[in-house]
């Protein structure tokens, strides 16, 4: 009998559980293999050896039984719990020369916890940390392990999906449509922030499907008075009353126009404040730029004439979505794109394959390499979903100038 441990680690995504089920039908096929949920990420490996009591292994785990699992592909959350759990976080303060000395001993460390935790081999589900963990265990501590590619950010290099992203795109979307009939309404600008540490997929793909006016991305900082004061103006000048700005989270405005255009705010001050996560990231939406744009805009008298001339209402409101996006149960893209990882993971976890990622390249699942995989993506700035952004938002308004001329 083989004992495949599961985990679940960083924010949680529509799409966990759908894993978990992928990877007990193919242990309930093997017919030999027991699969154990280990809770909270990697919360119970940053434990020291000597207490990792028997008490504590039956805090951190539990074995997962299928037949009282029903359709756990279609549930949101994740059964086994998650948490922001980083063993090699000791690294940040270790000297760059030693880095390596000290991964090696924090993965033979990890490697060893296996024992205690009475697993044989383990499947790591998450986004770049959590993978980032599980490649350093493999790689410094030859661990067997595999992983899934899991984020609503959809940031990782080593597929072409992320589960979990299209249910929280998707919800994104509904709220940027949804927030239309009040901005019409009250004839109001409103700047909504879309989650997406520091990549742009999230407000990309929503705010083209809703159709934003302007849609601010991380991967390319927005020039405060070309992309927001100038679009809104020839907005106006052309007759809309109202307008939906999708921000992500992690959009902050370029050194020209962080040196320049922002009054109100000290946005540069705020930026090298912010408070840092275990893994390093700054905490992007702690920033909450949405907010920050709303001040300054409040602020612009010039804007509030142009619109008055325009005979437009000058009334700014700000919406966080946080996470609503990852709210609910996954869509039938995640649901299906889960089962897929969490099978085809434990099928290389049995053939002993160890040290890969399920990967989604084109309409396959195959397995890449967990430490190429684990490396993050964001959106290529020279990419046409970056083109029709810039066309989506530049041409709406222009088409009607020239309509009406
Ligand atoms: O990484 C996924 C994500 O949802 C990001 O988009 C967001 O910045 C972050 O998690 C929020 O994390 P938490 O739930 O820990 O506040």
């Amino acid at each position: 009998m083989m004992r495949v441990g599961i985990l679940t680690g960083g924010g949680d995504a529509p799409g966990f559980n759908a894993v978990i089920y992928g990877a007990l039908l193919r242990a309930y096929q093997a017919a030999d293999v027991e699969v154990v949920g280990i809770k909270k990420g990697w919360k119970v490996f940053t434990y020291k050896n000597e207490d990792i009591t028997p008490e504590l292994v039956a805090k951190y785990t539990q074995v997962l039984d299928i037949s009282e699992l029903d359709d756990l592909h279609t549930k949101g959350g994740t059964i086994i719990y998650t948490s922001r759990s980083n063993p090699f976080k000791a690294l940040a303060k270790v000297k760059e020369e030693e880095k390596e000395i000290r991964a090696k001993e924090i993965g033979k460390d990890m490697a060893s916890k296996f024992d205690k935790l009475g697993i044989d081999a383990l499947i790591a589900v998450g986004g770049d940390d959590t993978c980032g963990v599980a490649a350093a265990m493999y790689q410094f501590g030859n661990a067997k392990v595999c992983a899934c590619p899991k984020t609503i950010d959809n940031d990782l290099a080593g597929t072409n999906y992320t589960f979990g992203f299209f249910s929280g795109a998707q919800l994104a979307s509904n709220a940027l449509d949804n927030l239309t009939t009040t901005a019409h309404s009250h004839q109001r600008i409103f700047i909504v922030e879309v989650m997406g540490r520091d990549a742009g997929w999230l407000t990309l793909y929503s705010g083209l499907s809703a159709g934003a006016d302007i849609i601010l991305l991380p991967e390319t900082p927005f020039d405060f008075e070309k992309h927001v004061v100038k679009v809104l103006k020839e907005r106006a000048n052309t007759g809309y009353k109202y307008h939906i700005i999708a921000c992500s989270e992690g959009a902050y405005p370029c050194k020209k126009s962080i040196e320049e255009d922002f009054k109100v705010v000290d946005i540069k001050k705020a930026i090298e404040e912010l408070p840092k996560d275990v893994f390093g990231n700054p905490l992007l939406n702690k920033l909450n730029m949405a907010a920050k744009i709303t001040k300054e805009l409040k602020d612009r008298e010039d804007l509030a004439e142009f619109f008055e001339k325009c005979d437009a209402n000058y009334e700014i409101r700000s919406v966080v979505l946080g996470h609503t996006m990852r709210a609910g149960s996954p869509n039938v893209f995640d649901r299906v794109l889960g089962l897929r990882y969490g099978y085809h993971a434990m099928g290389y976890i049995i053939k002993g394959d160890y040290g890969k990622l399920s990967s989604l390249q084109g309409t396959e699942i195959v397995p890449v390499d967990i430490i190429e995989g684990s490396k993050k993506s964001l959106v290529d700035i020279h990419s046409d979903l970056i083109e029709l952004r810039n066309a989506m938002v530049s041409v709406k308004h222009k088409s009607k100038e020239k309509l009406f001329k």
